[in-house]
């Protein structure tokens, strides 16, 4: 394991520490959250965690899931998420992120905003004075509307990519929409692009997660940072 896939290892197993048995938890999507839903399936296994259901935020998280026998719920039958763990592409020190390079904002979004506690795990290569510095917002487009998002995006003096897949053809979400990566360069203002990028009929929704979550865990190789809202 190299060095960086050792820190996302940490943070996701220092989040685990926050689940109480009985709780639901929500899974979110990609490498670093892959290591917190392992660390779940083993408590599972050494019964030390024996009551929790969880919901995943992807088809992908959910097939990892149902592979370790990780009790599955969904909003059918809960409503409210006690404790969501998933990890960022970019994290400020306001809380802010950028999310869904692995293509899964939509239902990562839906999953935080119906979690009492969220907390965000991540390497420290992922903290950034300025979010935009070093990935690109993922928007995900109506296919119908991506030429018009585009030129939105555009007009905000955005570089927009549409995403695609291994064989060049556009990148599905398990929502069947298409994915814009917009480079902004450097944010000045998350909530002002926030809400900007929320009018528009044709976005579905965007990586850009301002002051929605409660925690982010940074782990580094000077160790452990825990920055929380409340703190702030
Ligand atoms: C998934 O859609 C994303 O929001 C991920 O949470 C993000 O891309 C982090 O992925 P890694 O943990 O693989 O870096």
């Amino acid at each position: 394991m190299n060095e960086q896939d050792r820190h996302k290892k940490q943070a996701a197993e220092k989040a685990v520490e926050y689940i109480e048995d009985g709780m639901i938890i929500g899974l979110g999507t990609g490498s670093t959250t892959t290591f917190a839903v392992r660390k779940i399936a083993q408590l599972i296994k050494a019964r030390s965690l024996q009551k929790i259901q969880a919901i995943p935020s992807s088809k992908r998280t959910e097939r990892l899931a149902k592979r370790l026998h990780i009790p599955l719920t969904d909003f059918s039958k809960v409503t409210q998420i006690d404790l969501t763990i998933d990890g960022a592409d970019e994290v400020d020190s306001r809380l802010n992120l950028i999310k869904g390079g692995g293509g899964a904002l939509l239902r990562e979004k839906i999953l935080i905003q119906a979690s009492k506690r969220v907390i965000i795990i991540v390497d420290e290569t992922k903290v950034s004075k300025k979010l935009g510095t070093s990935w690109p917002i993922p928007i995900e487009v109506l296919p119908f509307a991506w030429e018009v998002e585009a030129r939105f995006l555009k007009s905000l003096r955005a570089k927009p990519t549409l995403r695609r897949d291994a064989r060049k053809k556009p990148y599905l979400t398990d929502q069947k929409n298409y994915i814009l990566d917009a480079e902004f360069s450097q944010i000045k203002d998350p909530e002002v692009l926030n809400s900007k990028l929320n009018q528009r009929a044709g976005i579905i929704e965007h990586g850009l997660f301002v002051e929605m979550v409660t925690d982010i865990i940074v782990a580094g190789a000077k160790g452990i940072t825990h920055l929380k809202k409340y703190d702030l």
